[in-house]
């Protein structure tokens, strides 16, 4: 779906992609600062590059060597185009190749924080609060050891002697480091400065059309047939639900499928408070036990999300067939799902991190079109959406439940006993979050079930049972997080409620793993 506003085409941005998790969180980043911005994929043609007028081009990180036999090269013609370019990571390496300088292969990498010292009198790093020990987000193996000629070092860290530089005279930009996330201090302004001071871009890019913008293209995309949507009660459906009913009206059907893998009373509350506010039609399906029957045995945590995807579709389409004249099936797909399952809108070529169950799990044979209006948005962005949509707080500031539900969060084979047990301590540590005014402060909470047995002393006997593990983190994008510091003296509350009120656990822990290395579910 084209997201394209076409009065504030020119004047905009190009973002080359060579396969960074992080490509998306650039034009998210250009459109905060209200600049259009674009990507095009690494081998795009120079005059596909032109074609909307950009005042600048960046160009993306990458998972790949600059050394590897099949890593994507930069298209050189771009550098002779006489508009300013930012490389960020892969990158700056391949302008470095580019313009003589050296690279070097990686002996040791440098992932998470590190802290730089920037030059205050280039354009790049004008007005920073801090031009030493700015705390930026690291990720790279390989260096620049040696820059081109008429290039010159404007930033080094302790482990990266050159982590920015700059040519003026060729307009190029080097950055070692990923300002568009966010922990990187001030990266906001970093990114504003290329844009404004370096780029000459305008400020014309407004969020508050998003709505009337994506409700047109799904009015002109769905015309007059049916769209079935599953709803999950979580934000990003519920987001869509409201978007497509504005848009289509009583064409929209929604389903709400019980897989047996949902949060303690969810059913319930989705068909009490969801159903009612909505106004659309709203089908119950009870397909636990032909979830619960196909993950029988499994244990891999890829296949796990495959086969609860592709149950997801024989139910939908088995409920379109029998509505008989349903022609599109509308998802909560949000973009850290595309990204993460690989790139599926940049050619595939990220790594695949996780195959989200709206995604990578799709049959070939699906009946049903697709309909995913959220595709290119942040969860904090959908939020908005939520909000300018007119959706009760209770929806929107809802922490963000999986697809796949709790089938991720019960490491190895997934039974309902698990699932039963996981339900009860998961409710008790988001009520106490809930109670002491915490759930707000954390993006996302929930309990984990691990499949191992422990000792414990309860009463005067000896216990063996399951470990609950807790995991509370903080983010605004997903892309990256910081596990949450709780209060010790809450946790061990938690702890102790769970031990006491939820038959067969024994142990609690808490997860302090951030992301990355970790990614948020343990599955
Ligand atoms: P990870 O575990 O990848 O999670 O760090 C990032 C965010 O995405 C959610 N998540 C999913 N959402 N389908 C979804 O709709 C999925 O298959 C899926 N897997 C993870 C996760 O809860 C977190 O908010």
């Amino acid at each position: 779906m084209d997201l394209v506003n076409s009065k504030v085409k020119s004047s905009g941005i190009v973002i080359i992609d060579y396969g960074s998790q992080y490509t998306q969180l650039i034009t998210r980043r250009v459109r905060e600062a209200g600049v259009f911005s674009e990507i095009v994929h690494h081998g795009a043609s120079v005059e596909r590059i032109l074609e909307n007028k950009p005042r600048g081009i960046i160009l993306s990180g990458g998972p790949n060597s600059v050394f590897s036999k099949d890593a994507p090269r930069l298209n050189e013609k771009i550098l002779e185009l006489g508009v300013p370019i930012l490389g960020i990571c892969y990158g700056m390496q391949l302008l470095t190749q580019a313009f003589g300088g050296e690279v070097s292969p990686a002996n040791k990498g440098e992932y998470g924080f590190a802290e730089v010292t920037v030059k205050s009198d280039s354009k790049l790093f004008e007005g920073l609060d801090a031009h030493q020990g700015l705390n930026v987000w690291m990720s790279h193996g390989d260096s620049v050891m040696r820059t081109g000629e008429s290039f010159i070092n404007i930033g080094s860290s302790a482990n990266t002697p050159c982590a920015a530089y700059e040519s003026q005279s060729h307009f190029i930009y080097g950055l070692q480091f990923h300002p568009e996330v966010t922990h990187t201090q001030e990266g906001d302004k970093i990114i504003g400065n290329f844009l404004f001071s370096i780029c000459g871009c305008e400020k014309n890019w407004m969020m508050g059309d998003l709505v009337t913008q994506l409700v047109d293209e799904i009015r002109k995309e769905v015309g007059n047939e049916k769209v079935l949507l599953g709803l999950s009660g979580g934000v990003d459906s519920s987001v869509v639900a409201a978007l497509v009913h504005k848009a289509i009206g009583s064409q929209l059907t929604c389903v709400f499928v019980d897989n047996g893998l949902l949060r303690l009373n969810e059913a319930q509350q989705v068909i009490e408070t969801f159903g009612q506010s909505m106004g659309s039609e709203l089908i119950f399906i009870d397909a636990a036990d032909e979830f619960l029957g196909n993950l029988v045995g499994v244990v891999d945590p890829e296949e796990k999300r495959k086969i609860i995807g592709k149950t997801f579709i024989e139910v939908f389409d088995r409920e379109a067939e029998k509505l008989s004249d349903i022609s599109w099936l509308a998802q909560g797909t949000i973009y850290p799902d595309v990204i993460e399952s690989a790139g599926v809108d940049n050619g595939g070529v990220a790594h695949v991190i996780k195959s989200h169950h709206n995604v990578g799990g799709l049959p070939d044979d699906m009946n049903l079109k697709l309909l995913e209006p959220l595709r290119s948005f942040f969860k904090d962005e959908v939020r908005s959406l939520g909000r300018e949509l007119g959706l009760s707080n209770m929806v929107v500031d809802r922490h963000p439940f999986p697809g796949p539900g709790l089938g991720v969060r019960i490491l190895n084979e997934v039974s309902k006993a698990s699932a039963d047990t996981l339900r009860e301590a998961d409710h008790i540590f988001i009520e106490e979050l809930i109670k002491e005014d915490l759930y707000k402060k954390v993006s996302q909470a929930f309990a984990v079930f691990l499949p191992v047995k422990s000792v414990g002393v309860m009463g005067d006997g000896r216990a063996y049972a399951n470990v609950i593990a807790l995991r509370a983190v903080e983010t605004t994008d997903f892309m990256t997080a910081n596990w949450a510091r709780l209060p010790y003296d809450f946790l061990e509350k938690v702890s102790l409620r769970i031990i006491n009120e939820v038959q067969g656990v024994s142990r609690v822990v808490y997860d302090v793993s951030g992301k990355p290395p970790a990614t948020i579910e343990w599955e």
